[in-house]
């Protein structure tokens, strides 16, 4: 034993004596995404520094925190900072928000990020449904002893996207009138964009999104069986689709742009899931 699920036991204890996150539903908001915490009813916050074992965010320590509260009225732990294996974390720590989730009894987790638009039909602003994944990280966060209490040595990912709630959320998104889209998203490490031709190679290989997050977590989340679905935020099109360089600054413009969809369609999906 490597100390790992102790590690997330001690986590989830501290946690669990200040909330009761016992069938919430979890939310982590990617980047530019943060707004929608401030729609949390009697938030709770729950600071990653005071949480043992947990690891801090080395691009937002201040706000590194579990926000815990209500939406919509019913229950919900957000993730405001997700970990990035760029950062330079053990993928053992980039996932440890997500199994010490499912130590507490979250019963469905709902994962968001900016994107960049791989598939041509996709614009600035689009919302794509992530119905598979391609990873491409050169990781796994299941590598190392298997850890049984979470889940099997050899995890099916045929399925890793929890197929009922994901066409349950499709429904929901064309039921309020927020126009989305479907596909494959593949995660590359980072934290350099990709070049031209790493982009054309991953539109063969069948990706329509690309950004540096969001695998790691989705492998952990069907490994211990709790249920996933994620959401990009096309923020920008991917290096060579256009001329265009992208910075930082645009992902975060983008995503500030199509705020208010995007808050739509996250509102709905908690009320109705
Ligand atoms: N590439 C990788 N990650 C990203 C991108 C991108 O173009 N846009 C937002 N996150």
């Amino acid at each position: 034993m490597n100390g790992i699920y102790e590690h997330c036991m001690a986590a989830a204890d501290h946690i669990r004596k200040k909330i009761d996150a016992d069938g919430a539903i979890g939310i982590i908001l990617g980047s530019g995404l943060k707004k929608l915490s401030e729609e949390i009813t009697d938030p709770i916050i729950i600071n990653y520094q005071d949480i043992p074992y947990f690891p801090v965010s080395t691009l937002n320590p201040n706000d590194s925190r579990f926000i815990f509260g209500h939406l919509e009225g019913k229950k919900v732990l957000c993730i405001k900072t997700p970990l990035y294996y760029y950062e330079g974390f053990d993928m053992s720590d980039v996932v440890m928000p997500i199994r010490v989730m499912k130590l507490l009894g979250v019963k469905l987790l709902i994962i968001t990020n900016a994107a960049g638009g791989i598939n041509e039909s996709f614009k600035e602003g689009t919302l794509m449904f992530i119905d598979d994944f391609i990873n491409y990280m050169g990781d796994n966060p299941l590598r190392g002893p298997n850890i049984e209490e979470f889940g099997p040595r050899y995890p099916d990912m045929s399925k890793a996207i929890d197929p009922a709630y994901n066409a349950k959320a499709k429904k929901i998104a064309e039921d309020l009138g927020v126009k989305t889209k479907s596909g494959v998203y593949i995660g590359f490490q980072g934290p350099s964009f990709e070049t031209p031709a790493e982009i054309r190679f991953a539109r063969k290989a069948g990706a329509d999104a690309v950004g540096m997050s969001t695998v790691p977590e989705i492998i952990t989340a069907r490994h211990c069986g709790l249920p996933v679905i994620g959401i990009s935020c096309i923020s920008n099109m991917a290096a060579g689709i256009t001329e265009k360089i992208q910075t930082v600054e645009e992902v975060n413009e983008t995503t500030r742009n199509v705020e208010v969809q995007f808050k739509k369609l996250i509102m709905g999906l908690v009320e109705k899931l």
